[in-house]
């Protein structure tokens, strides 16, 4: 078990569309697997985080977003969007882009399918954080990360500022 390194901005596991789990095959190896995606996730103090952000390029994500303070941990394989609705632009930030923050337009309420960790079928509605890491972590399985999501301008500006960080990242 241990802390994996986070994989950041520009490296090429951000960038590939992401394939699905197929369960029965990994069973074995998800215990461990779930359990070192736990400690990196939290030892970086994330909300989430998504396979592709320590090198493998799995559907399969984790989100705590701590729902009234107490932890609420979520296991996130092979999801799907199946309906969002609303509209709100937050502040966003993500584990392989330290230190960045920007406001990005998301749906407001997500639902989503997904299996858990027993490889149980599950939908569940999330509003606010949660339908944000919902979005955000999905967006990671198919290569995308939030600043993908900003108006051309935007980008532009964030990425400058990328640039001047990204030779403080680990
Ligand atoms: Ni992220």
């Amino acid at each position: 078990m241990s802390i994996r390194r986070i994989v950041k901005h520009g490296e090429a596991a951000l960038k590939r569309h992401s394939a699905p789990v197929d369960y029965e095959a990994m069973r074995g190896e998800l215990p461990a697997l779930l359990r070192d995606m736990w400690k990196t996730m939290y030892a970086a103090r994330g909300v989430g985080l998504a396979a592709p952000q320590i090198g493998l390029n799995l559907r399969l994500a984790v989100i705590d977003v701590k729902p009234e303070g107490r932890s609420r941990r979520l296991v996130l394989i092979n999801p799907e969007i199946v309906k969002l609705e609303g509209e709100l632009r937050e502040e966003e930030g993500c584990l392989s882009v330290p230190g960045v923050y920007a406001k990005v337009q998301r749906a407001a309420r997500a639902t989503i399918r997904a299996l858990d960790q027993k490889g149980r079928p599950y939908e569940l509605s999330g509003e606010g954080l949660l339908a944000r890491a919902f979005q955000h972590e999905i967006d990671h399985l198919d290569g995308k990360l939030f600043i993908d999501r900003l108006a051309f301008e935007h980008k532009l500006r964030v990425l400058a500022v990328v640039r001047e960080l990204k030779p403080t990242w680990a």
